[in-house]
C-alpha cells in the first residue's frame, strides 16, 4: 500500500499545466480519487463523461480551494449553506446550490442546481490553489463501477487515457462525500458519507431531513445499481456464510468472501477490520481485488447494523443490488 502524504510540487505544476490544456489528472481526495478537468472547460468536461461512459443528465461535482469561491458557482446562496461550509470544509461534504448563470449545463446535467466542495486532502488542495479555478471532478472509475481510493485504481480504469494520476497516497475516508441539497430552508441529505444528517443538524439546529424527494436533483450514487463490482456479489449474514459456501461449492461455483476480522474455517477471501471508519477506508480496495479474481461470486459479510455504519450499508446494498 502506498503511503504517499508530501505534496509534490513538480507533479503539481504539471498537473496545472495539463488541466490548463484541458487535459483530464488523476486528484486524490480524502474521500475516493476524483477524475479532474477545467470546471471552466467544457472541453475538459466532456472528456470526463467520455471517459467514464458517464451519462449526460448526471451532474459532476465542482471542487474548490476556499469558500471565497463559492459565488463564482452558486447564487442566493443561505446562512445555513455557509454554516454547513464553515463547519466541514474543507471535509467530505457536498452542498448543492442553485447555480450561477456562467456555469456549463455540462457540469450541472441541465439542472439548476450545482455541487461544490472543498476536499480535505493537501495534494488536491495544492492543486486547486495553484491551479486558481474549480476542477469538476466526480469519482475516478468507470460509470457505475467501485470508486477508486488509490492511485493504482486510477491507473486500472483508464490507463493512459488519463496522463497524469497524482499519487495521495490511499484515500483516509474511503467512501464519497455526504451530499446535502441545502438550496432552501429545508436542507434535505441525498447521498450518506460519513457527515451525518445528525451531524449537520446540530450545527443549524435546525432537523435535517434525509431522502429523496420528487423535486430532488438527480444523483447518480441514488441509483440502486452503481458502485459494483463486476463480479455478482451478495450480502450475506455471518451466521449463513457456512451453508452459502456448501451451497455454492455444491453448485460447482468459485466463490471468495469479504469476511469481518476473520474469514470462514475453509473459506478464501479477505478481511476487513471490525470498525467502521476502518472497514470504510478498506472497502472498496477489497472489493476491487476480489473483482479481478474472476471468481464466480462474492460473498460480502453484512456488517453490524449499529449506528455509524449507514453509509456503508448504502454503497454494499447498491454493490450487490441485482
Ligand atoms: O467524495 C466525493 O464526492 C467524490 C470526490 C472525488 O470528491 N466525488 C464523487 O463524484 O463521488 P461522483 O460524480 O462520483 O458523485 C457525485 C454525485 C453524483 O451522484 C451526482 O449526481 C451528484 O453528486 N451531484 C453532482 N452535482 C449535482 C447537482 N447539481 N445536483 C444533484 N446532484 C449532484
Ligand atoms: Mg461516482
Amino acid at each position: 500500500m502506498s503511503t504517499v502524504t508530501s505534496v509534490d510540487i513538480e507533479q503539481i505544476k504539471l498537473a496545472v499545466d495539463l488541466l490548463s490544456k484541458a487535459e483530464l489528472v488523476g486528484m486524490p481526495t480524502e474521500t475516493v480519487y476524483g477524475l479532474a478537468g477545467d470546471a471552466a472547460s467544457d472541453v475538459a468536461i466532456q472528456k470526463i463523461f467520455d471517459l467514464k461512459g458517464r451519462p449526460a443528465k448526471h451532474p459532476v461535482i465542482v471542487h474548490v480551494a476556499g469558500i471565497d469561491q463559492l459565488p463564482l458557482w452558486a447564487k442566493d446562496i443561505s446562512n445555513m449553506a455557509y454554516a454547513l461550509a464553515e463547519a466541514f470544509w474543507p471535509g467530505p461534504l457536498t452542498l448543492i446550490l442553485h447555480k450561477q448563470a456562467s456555469v456549463s449545463s455540462l457540469i450541472t446535467g441541465g439542472q439548476s442546481s450545482v455541487g461544490v466542495r472543498i476536499p480535505a486532502h493537501p495534494t488536491a488542495l495544492a492543486l486547486l490553489k495553484a491551479f486558481g479555478r474549480g476542477l469538476a471532478a466526480p469519482s475516478a472509475n468507470r460509470f457505475g463501477r467501485v470508486s477508486p481510493t488509490r492511485a493504482a485504481h486510477v491507473r486500472d480504469e483508464f490507463g493512459v487515457q488519463v496522463p497524469l494520476v497524482l499519487d495521495g497516497g490511499s484515500c483516509t475516508l474511503g467512501i464519497e462525500s455526504t451530499i446535502v441539497d441545502v438550496r432552501d430552508n429545508k436542507p434535505n441529505l441525498l447521498r450518506l458519507g460519513q457527515i451525518t444528517a445528525e451531524q449537520m443538524s446540530d450545527v443549524l439546529n435546525f432537523n435535517v431531513t434525509s431522502g429523496l424527494r420528487d423535486e430532488s436533483p438527480r444523483v447518480s450514487g441514488a441509483l440502486d445499481q452503481h458502485y459494483a463490482p463486476r463480479t455478482p456479489t451478495e450480502l450475506v449474514l455471518r451466521s449463513k456464510l457456512e451453508a452459502w459456501l456448501n451451497a455454492q461449492r455444491f453448485a460447482g461455483q468459485r466463490v471468495l468472501v469479504l469476511a469481518i476480522k476473520t474469514l470462514p474455517v475453509d473459506a478464501q477471501g479477505l478481511v476487513l477490520p471490525k470498525k467502521c471508519d476502518d472497514y470504510a477506508r478498506g472497502l472498496y480496495a477489497a472489493l476491487r481485488e476480489l473483482d479481478q479474481c474472476q471468481v464466480d461470486r462474492i460473498a460480502v459479510e453484512c456488517p453490524p447494523t449499529e449506528h455509524g455504519w449507514e453509509a456503508i450499508h448504502d454503497r454494499l446494498n447498491r454493490a450487490t443490488f441485482r
